[in-house]
């Protein structure tokens, strides 16, 4: 059988979409190649959400047709994911050695169109339509049981598409409408990595909070079965919680799992019920990527973001109450059209204020068909940069004295395997989402330990389990 490599740009919703796609692939016995050099399929899973990710994308492309082509024509390589669907049979005429380009909802198709491929029924095969149900699709893991690859933490795609519309962002046309899994589906994904070893999951969607929102009839309960299964004495809610919440308490149920996180929760969306549940679900990790985008309300209300300054300070400061030391982390645009030197002023007081773990900057990037691309006072590339560094610089300083607290202090760990860049060191995470790098070895891996915070590095710990004992050996 054929090998595949599938490099993916962009976000974990991408990483989960292409591991999807993987496990797909794999089950029809298909092989991982290690690199573009060696596969016979090389798939891309792209990112829209600014330009720069596109053009990667694309230069990679061109890359790997002219060098790796030239050598093995018969190398079928094709587009996946967010650009592939917004820009769809317009790639294949710009780069005429692409084979497929596969949209958003049709990663589950990939397998097929690759066999009509190889066995020669068709040419060339560009699905980019719409799909019913295909929020359901994206489930598939890569558990192969090789105990040197297990994973200890996965994600879990929960909901598919963005209603909300920011005037900056692509996602909306490339994710389409917000549909959602159903409790019982996602239930039982989360069940069957737990049983496979994995200790901490991640719930992943555009706009998690807006779980289950647009569902009729709360279709996103799913099965009898699972309502009995919960809640339970620990979970029950006072009042009925948002359909996410419910589904935070469901997952929370599942023995055996340690840890629970998602990514990413809009502002608009953290009622008082999901604050609440961070008090009162343990399993639920003190940690939030709250992107906030802008600290001026002038330009919030631009962006269609539907929040002041005032009321995300106001979720930070309930979450800080009911979680104290919650990791906070957040994303923010810098060059939004029209925005003044006043506008920006806010949002390096916001990060002041709020102190963020670590923020994301993105220079705004024009996106196609998006309402702010056609407003006025587009910022020339120069300020958007000196305003950029200026913000990196407080950012880093404000993460800097924040990670400096940590030292000596003693912190649990999930053990998630070696570090990439240095093997001979392990990785794990605090439950505030830092990573951490300690000496340990293989038979840490999946282990919630103790370590002692030793120094810093950029954005990260260094952790010392000599000081105190492993959970197993507690
Ligand atoms: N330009 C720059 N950054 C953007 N983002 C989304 N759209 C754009 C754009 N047009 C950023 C937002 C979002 C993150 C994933 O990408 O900050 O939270």
């Amino acid at each position: 059988m054929p090998s595949v490599y599938i490099k993916t740009y962009g976000c974990q919703m991408n990483e989960r979409d292409s591991e999807a796609v993987a496990a797909q692939l794999v089950a029809k016995g298909y092989r991982l190649a290690p690199s573009e050099h060696v596969a016979d399929v090389v798939l891309l899973n792209t990112c829209s959400v600014r330009d720069n990710a596109e053009q990667k994308a694309i230069n990679k492309m061109e890359n790997i047709a002219g060098a790796i082509r030239k050598d093995r024509p018969n190398v079928v390589l094709g587009f996946l994911g967010c650009m592939a669907q917004s820009r769809g049979q317009e790639l294949i005429d710009r780069l005429p050695d692409v084979d497929l380009v596969i949209g958003t909802q049709k990663f589950h198709r990939a397998a097929d169109y690759l066999d009509e491929i190889f066995a020669g029924k068709r040419d060339k095969i560009v699905d980019i339509a719409e799909e019913q149900g295909s929020e359901g699709t994206i489930r598939e893991h890569l558990l192969n049981g090789n105990a040197r690859d297990k994973s200890v933490t996965a994600f879990v795609s929960i909901m598919q598409g963005c209603n909300q519309y920011c005037t900056f962002c692509i996602v909306p046309y490339t994710r389409g409408e917000e549909r959602s899994r159903s409790i019982a589906d996602i239930v039982g994904e989360c069940r069957q990595l737990v049983s496979h070893g994995v200790k901490e999951i991640t719930l992943l969607g555009q706009i998690v909070t807006s779980y289950g929102r647009r569902e009729k009839r709360d279709a996103w309960r799913g099965t009898s079965d699972v309502n009995r299964a919960f809640p339970s004495p620990v979970t029950r809610h006072p009042s009925p919680a948002s359909a996410f919440v419910q589904l935070l308490e469901a997952v929370h149920e599942i023995d055996g799992l340690q840890r629970i996180r998602f990514t990413s929760p809009h502002p608009k969306g953290y009622g008082d019920d999901l604050v609440e549940a961070y008090a009162r679900l343990p399993k639920l990790v003190e940690s939030a990527h709250l992107p906030v985008q802008s600290g001026s309300d002038r330009v919030l209300k631009l962006m269609h973001r539907g929040y002041t300054r005032a009321r995300y300070v106001e979720i930070i400061r309930k979450l800080r109450a009911a979680r104290p030391g919650i990791g906070i982390t957040s994303d923010i645009i810098v060059g939004f059209p029209g925005e003044t030197d006043a506008d920006f002023a806010e949002t390096l007081s916001l990060c002041r204020e709020v102190e963020f773990d670590n923020a994301y900057l993105f220079k705004y990037s024009q996106r196609k068909d998006t309402p702010a691309a056609a407003m006025p006072d587009q910022l020339p590339e120069e300020l958007i940069e000196e305003r950029h560094a200026r913000l990196l610089a407080l950012v880093n300083e404000i993460g800097k004295r924040k990670y400096e607290t940590f030292i000596g202090r003693q912190m649990q760990i999930l053990v998630e395997g070696p570090s990439k860049r240095n093997p001979v060191r392990m990785t794990g995470r605090t439950r505030c989402n830092k990573l951490v790098l300690l000496d340990g070895s293989e038979r840490h891996r999946g282990q919630l330990m103790d370590v002692k915070i030793t120094r810093t590095g950029s954005f990260t710990l260094y952790g010392d389990p000599a000081v105190v004992g492993f959970e197993d050996e507690k």
